[in-house]
């Protein structure tokens, strides 16, 4: 492209710099537009606009590419933990071996939660969706941490986002425990971040708790699948919270609000459900004739992306540590069968091919979060803690960008125009 775009508006030209990244389509600059033609662009879902420049992830949805900070998330989930992948989102680099020490210490010396808390959780009713108590308890963090609060303040900025990826594991078991009705598990500091999250899940008091190692490394790998993932609906939604200033907690409150919607994060919960509901592999054509019928709401859940018009390279891997842990675990589970299946018939169906359709990150998560054993209510909220990584290394670098604005949208107005108030009794 060149360096202009050209724009002709009410028969007069105008020119507009073309930006470029280091990868990925050019990007107008149209920030001087409304200012010098009076009027505004029209994207409604935003899938022609670049809300901000970010060097934390790139993806490429024709080719199936998914990078952080350079490095593939096939390599990243291969070779690399999620404290690293988290240092490496926050930081820009991978820790050296000293750094990454220091890292764990830290998140680790916060996994444990104001105690105060445990009182705020017992206001829930034992039902409470863990989203709905994720979204509260974490917007009533700033109540807790009020010394990290101040977003001008670098020191209390990394600090509040230590405190949201070393608590979110904390608060993710207790809100399980409580609908559960088992007593909370506190952190234990000798164990690794996720492993310390499957105990505080999965353990009692009343016995040890042994972390099993399969588990461990696929629950990890499943928290680097979901760490970040560019400006998606629910960092948006954290960013232009965060732009008005407001503090980290209620930011991210922001964020696992928008996620839970089952256009997004809430897709793996009702994939998983689908493929219950479909149960064995000779009704799949039923399924798949349903989300073809255009007066039919129903869609494949776990199928199709905003942005990946490919195989979403998170499903690859999630694919195969399915197996992995079905292998080793030696649990089979008929709804695999049913996915697989599904994928299969959907991949050669001309409706899905024309229509760009693969299975997205979703379509497998649900499968191995239910042969670990959390119900499906957990599965967003899962999501939600892997995700706060991402989220604060996005805030962050909202509030350092000198370009960075309050986020405003203009709107193209289609109400009444003015006309004259009738006073109550004369209508
Ligand atoms: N099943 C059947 N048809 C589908 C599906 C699906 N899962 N997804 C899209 N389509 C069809 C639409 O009906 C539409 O058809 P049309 O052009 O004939 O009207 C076309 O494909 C394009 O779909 P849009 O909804 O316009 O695409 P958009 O980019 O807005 O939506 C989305 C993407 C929301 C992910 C969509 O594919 C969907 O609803 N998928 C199911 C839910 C899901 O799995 N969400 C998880 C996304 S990943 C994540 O958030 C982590």
């Amino acid at each position: 492209m060149s360096d202009t775009a050209k724009l002709n508006v009410g028969g007069k030209d105008f020119d507009y710099p073309v930006m470029t990244g280091t990868i990925g389509p050019d990007v107008v600059d149209i920030r001087k537009m409304y200012a010098q033609t009076g009027a505004f662009t029209y994207d409604p879902g935003f899938t022609s606009t670049a809300s901000c420049q970010s060097n934390l992830t790139y993806i490429d949805g024709d080719e199936g590419v998914l990078l952080h900070r350079g490095y593939t998330i096939g390599d990243l989930a291969e070779k690399s933990s999620f404290m690293e992948v988290a240092y490496l989102l926050l930081n820009g680099e991978l820790p050296s071996s000293d750094e990454m020490d220091s890292f764990n210490g830290t998140i680790t010396r916060h996994t444990m939660l104001h105690e105060q808390l445990a009182t705020f959780f017992r206001g829930f009713r034992r039902d409470a969706h863990p989203m709905a108590i994720m979204c509260g308890v974490v917007g009533a963090l700033s109540a807790f941490y009020h010394d990290s609060t101040d977003i001008h303040d670098p020191r209390q900025r990394m600090i509040a986002s230590h405190r949201l990826i070393a608590k979110m594991p904390t608060i993710a078991a207790m809100a399980y425990k409580y609908s559960v009705g088992q007593p909370f598990v506190y952190p234990d500091n000798s164990l690794s971040y996720t492993g310390n999250f499957l105990r505080m899940t999965f353990g009692v008091p009343a016995e040890p708790y042994v972390v099993n190692p399969v588990v461990e490394k696929a629950m990890d790998r499943i928290f680097i699948l979901h760490a970040d993932h560019e400006q998606n609906a629910s960092t948006s939604t954290v960013r232009l919270a965060g732009s008005s200033g407001a503090n980290p907690f209620a930011c991210i409150a922001a964020g696992i609000a928008c996620l839970w919607g089952p256009a997004h994060g809430g897709a793996n919960e009702a994939a998983l459900n689908m493929l219950r509901e479909i149960g064995t592999v000779d009704r799949i054509p039923e399924f798949i004739a349903r989300a073809k019928d255009k007066n039919d709401p129903f869609r494949l859940m776990g199928f199709g992306h905003r942005v990946y018009k490919n195989y979403d390279p998170r499903a690859t891997v999630m694919q195969k540590t399915v197996r992995e842990v079905f292998e080793s675990l030696n649990v089979s589970d008929p709804v695999f069968d049913v996915a697989l299946k599904l994928e299969e018939i959907a991949l050669n169906d001309p409706y899905f091919v024309e229509k760009k359709l693969f299975p997205n990150v979703d379509f497998y998560s649900g499968v191995i979060l239910s042969a670990i054993g959390f119900p499906t209510s957990m599965f967003t909220a899962l999501f939600a803690l892997a995700r706060t990584v991402g989220w604060v290394a996005q805030w962050n670098e909202m509030i350092t960008d000198p370009d960075q604005k309050i986020g405003r949208p203009r709107q193209l107005y289609t109400g009444p125009t003015t006309r004259d108030y009738v006073a109550l009794d004369a209508r």
